[in-house]
């Protein structure tokens, strides 16, 4: 049994990451056999990509993955950390397995993975009041899944093998992606940012960049199958290359991922800290690097930043910010912002509140502050009451709705270039996605899904536009 631990968690050492080669002994090809499994997704793209990989491992094991957990043999949780909310959903669902388990399926095997099972308080937890999960995993060694299930369905006590320190980068990983067209390819691991928020450095280890020749070669490889778009992702996409003894850096990255010719580049997340002028000018000049732009600013409170360990001021973020929208042609530029920080009062919102009145997002995702587990800020004693939290969130929601819909209204009229994704649920049309990353619907024969066209756009919403084919 290996448990999680965060002294050892926090630590950043200057040891060398090598790589290493995935590997599966042909022993276990066929533990799987005549099983289904049902995967759980909670958390960010990184959790979306890390659950395409270990839906392959399943698979090579020879699981089948039935979409209703009640059908499975083995269900998996892959969980997320990053507020108390999505710890909820996944304690939730165990209390529902734990009800099939003793009712009406008592071989079912339950695992745990992901950033939840990085987190001291919850193994402990697992291992007090969930004794029949069968098995626990971290994000370090997710490619041990195959060996850790083994033992698990062979020893009948409970496996946990989490690592609180990162390891090698595993290349070689299987993966099933979700999608024909748009693919996520992993370009840097970990963080070492540190804000004092947030629990990612902790579950996700030191910031570890891939060797770029191996994601130029991933990239070339999704071309080759067709693929029409890529997403570069990492917590800090822009510290890319910073760890490497050669210079290699995010602007290197970028334009020799143009030069594979995929038609479309979107890169997730930025630091507003890391961003270059040279990356400003490598995406300007790029026509297959997408011109959108995440960029999360969490407060426009200066004094509150500080208190964040963002590292940068109101001031400065204002700076870049107007500076990405002047370079790069009809960019859309979209954020996160967290309100009711420890300590934060009226009038440091009433400065975010000014800062999205200024920048004018093209879409922001926005959050209650969630205190997590031995993060700094969580010990701050001036914790902002639940109902003023709340109170905020709505007032800044307000404000946010209203320019993402008169951003959309300003592209009324113009004829964008869509990736067409497949058809909407509600009405008979189909759907797509801008190079801004904004939905669209519009009518069109099937045969289009899976190609860039031309839509003109004819109406705006808040939440998406309406389009018209143009022939
Ligand atoms: N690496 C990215 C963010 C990853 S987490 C970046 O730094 O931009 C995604 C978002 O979750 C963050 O941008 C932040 O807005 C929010 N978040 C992180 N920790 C949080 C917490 N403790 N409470 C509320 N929101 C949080
Ligand atoms: Fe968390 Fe900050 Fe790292 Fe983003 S940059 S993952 S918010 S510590
Ligand atoms: Fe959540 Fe882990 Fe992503 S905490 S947001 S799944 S890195």
């Amino acid at each position: 049994m290996e448990l999680p631990d965060y002294i050892k968690a926090k630590k950043r050492t200057k040891e060398k990451v090598e790589k290493e080669l995935y590997e599966l002994d042909d022993s276990l090809k066929k533990i799987g056999s005549g099983k289904k499994y049902f995967l759980k997704t909670y958390g960010c793209q990184m959790n979306e990509h890390d659950s395409e990989n270990i839906k392959a491992m399943l698979e090579e094991l020879s699981f089948v993955e039935v979409d209703n957990y009640k059908d499975a043999d083995l269900v998996l949780l892959n969980t997320c950390s990053i507020r108390e909310n999505a710890h909820n959903k996944a304690f939730g669902m165990l209390g529902r397995l734990k009800h099939i388990k003793e009712k009406d399926n008592p071989d079912l095997i339950v695992g745990l993975c992901g950033c939840m099972a990085q987190e001291e308080g919850v193994v402990e937890k697992i291992i007090k009041k969930y004794k029949w999960v069968n098995f626990v995993f971290g994000t370090h060694n997710m490619h041990r899944l195959p060996y850790i299930l083994n033992d698990a369905l062979q020893s009948q006590k409970q496996e946990i093998e989490v690592l609180s320190r990162e390891g090698n980068i595993i290349e070689g990983v299987p993966v099933k992606r979700e999608s024909p067209y748009k693919a996520y390819v992993n370009i840097i691991y970990g963080c070492d940012k540190f804000c004092t928020y947030c629990i990612v450095p902790y579950t996700r280890g030191k910031q570890r960049s891939r060797n770029p020749k191996d994601i130029i070669r991933e990239v070339e490889e999704l071309v080759k199958e067709g693929y029409k778009e890529v997403t570069l992702l990492g917590q800090n996409v822009n510290a890319y290359g910073k760890d490497f003894d050669y210079q290699y850096t995010m602007e290197n990255l970028l334009e020799d991922v143009s030069h594979t010719g995929i038609p479309r580049i979107f890169f997730m997340t930025s630091h507003p800290w890391d961003f270059t002028d040279g990356m400003i000018d490598v995406i300007a000049k790029n026509k297959n690097i997408m011109p959108y732009v995440h960029l999360p600013v969490q407060s426009g409170s200066s004094r509150i930043l500080k208190l964040m360990g963002r590292r940068y001021t109101k001031e400065s973020y204002l700076e870049l910010f107007d500076k990405i929208r002047e370079r790069i042609p009809n960019v859309s530029l979209s954020t996160d912002i967290i309100v009711g920080f420890p300590g934060e009062e009226e009038e440091d919102f009433l400065e975010t509140l000014d800062l999205v009145e200024h920048c004018k997002y093209d879409n922001a995702y926005t959050f209650i502050y969630s205190p997590r587990e031995k993060t700094p800020a969580a010990k701050l004693d001036n914790q902002v009451p639940e109902e003023v939290k709340e109170e905020r969130l709505q007032r800044l929601n307000k404000v946010v709705n209203k320019y993402f819909l008169q951003q959309n209204k300003k592209l009324v009229g113009q004829v964008l270039s869509v990736l067409v994704e497949g058809t909407s649920t509600k009405k008979n049309e189909l759907f797509g996605y801008t190079e801004t990353k904004k939905l669209i619907n519009f009518k069109g024969d099937e045969s289009l899904i899976g190609k860039i066209i031309n839509v003109e756009v004819v109406d705006a919403k808040t939440w998406s536009l309406d389009g018209k084919v143009v022939e």
